[in-house]
């Protein structure tokens, strides 16, 4: 198991190239199996969960060619399977999105239930609801949810009690081979669902109301081949500058879209960053000033990402001032804290508010990554502390950012992966 070991106190600056987006990509792989043909799609970040979502797309029958530069062709001519087994539906719940995808086309699926997660219970209760409407009929055994359709699936009103973002990708991807008009309301728009919509649509979908809370969705009978370039990763993105503040440097980012980014850039400038952003580009520069501590309450999207949440926790724990941090979306996404707290952070945690009160700065710790945003903080907190951290069980931080100690070295952090 790796640990990545940092020495902190230095400020970053440099420029940095943000990847595809992670939650972008799985759900678009999963689109392939709707297609009887070739597609190819391109801007995909190396991250063990997109080497997940593929190796499960090859046990469904799907035919995949990687390419060095991010991207891939698949082809989905026959499938041999309709099962996501067990094996790697545990280690990547996203694998959820291939439910939506495999009833559209084969009117079967079983996908594995996807046991504990580290960040909540997680459910897929509202995935089924949803898909019923669509004439989905399932039952749940052997700790797998099977769903059949055995006429097809039907267009239906579907409305979401909550939003949910993988929720709202599997009905929208069955509804785009069901017979008649799908209506999804309070449907999540967040900017990685859009993409899925205009990918599918490039392949031949007919949906509209992307970006709302309203998709409507014409079923066809057949998608056909296709590209796509999935949108860069606004968490990524956000990290990196976080990053950057939290050390009172400076950092541009390219091949970024900073129109999906408001809500992450908004707290940064009220923390005190200088941000400017061209089309591709955001320069931040903190001109050598500590961050003040910000509010956050997370929320969907345009709201401030849950995903973003642990990062700011970080830099308000070496800010100056006091910050709340409230959760809203999962109901046990704090397990940051108690690491925190081990590196000296001050921080007073209630329910799901975090009270935290700045310090000059934190001491190296050896800390343990617990999930994915939970070990971005750790780092974070790493890079403004005094000595030595080290981070330990970093597959979670692989699972989410591509090669993150070589990007932050770039930026000048002293930084290193441990094979122990
Ligand atoms: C996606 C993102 C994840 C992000 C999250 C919220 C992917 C692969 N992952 O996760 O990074 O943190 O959105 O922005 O895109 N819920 C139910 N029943 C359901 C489905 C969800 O109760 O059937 C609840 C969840 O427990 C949670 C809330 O709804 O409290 C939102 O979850 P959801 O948007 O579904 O998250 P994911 O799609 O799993």
């Amino acid at each position: 198991m790796d640990r990545l070991l940092i020495h902190g106190g230095r400020q970053l600056d440099g420029e940095v190239r943000v990847s595809g987006a992670k939650n972008a990509a799985l759900p678009i792989l999963a689109a392939a199996l709707m297609v009887p043909g070739s597609v190819r799609f391109h801007n995909l970040p190396h991250l063990n969960d997109v080497t997940t979502m593929i190796q499960l797309l090859g046990r469904l029958g799907v035919d995949v060619l990687l390419d060095e530069r991010g991207s891939v062709e698949l082809s989905a001519k026959a499938l041999t399977s309709v099962i996501a087994p067990y094996d790697l539906v545990r280690t990547m719940r996203a694998s959820i999105v291939v439910l939506g995808p495999l009833l559209a086309r084969c009117h079967e699926a079983e996908v594995s239930l996807p046991g504990g997660c580290a960040i909540g219970a997680r459910p897929v209760n509202l995935h089924i609801k949803a898909l019923e409407r669509l004439g989905v009929e399932f039952e749940v055994t052997d700790g797998y949810i099977k769903g059949r359709a055995p006429g097809g699936l039907k267009g239906a009103k579907v409305l979401f009690d909550k939003i949910t973002v993988t929720g709202t990708e599997n009905v929208l991807m069955a509804a785009v081979l069901a017979k008649g008009t799908t209506v999804i309301e309070n449907a999540a728009r967040e900017p990685e669902v859009s993409d899925l919509a205009y990918c599918l649509n490039t392949l031949g979908a007919k949906i509209s109301g992307v970006g709302t809370d309203r998709l409507v969705i014409e079923g066809v009978a057949q998608l056909h081949d296709g590209e796509h370039s999935i949108i860069p990763d606004r968490i990524e993105a956000g990290t990196f500058l976080v990053a950057a503040a939290a050390t009172r440097g400076r950092c541009v980012l390219t091949e970024v879209d900073p129109s999906q980014m408001d809500a992450t850039l908004m707290k940064l400038e009220e923390a005190g960053a200088t941000i400017q952003c061209g089309e591709r580009q955001i320069t931040l520069d903190m001109h050598g000033r500590r961050p003040r501590a910000v509010d956050i309450r997370t929320l969907e999207y345009p709201g401030f990402a849950t995903d973003m949440q642990a990062q700011f926790v970080a830099m308000n724990a070496v800010a100056e001032g006091t910050g709340s941090v409230t959760e809203t979306i999962f109901e046990n996404r704090m397990m940051h804290i108690p690491e925190l707290q081990r590196m000296g952070g001050h921080i007073d945690l209630n329910g799901a508010t975090a009270i935290v009160r700045g310090r000059e700065s934190l001491r190296g710790a050896p800390v343990m990554s617990t999930d994915l945003r939970a070990s971005a903080s750790l780092v974070i907190a790493g890079l403004v502390a005094e000595g030595e951290t080290s981070v330990d069980r970093v597959y979670h931080l692989d699972r989410g950012y591509e090669r993150i100690e070589e990007k932050l070295r770039r930026l000048g952090a002293d930084i290193e992966r441990v094979r122990v």
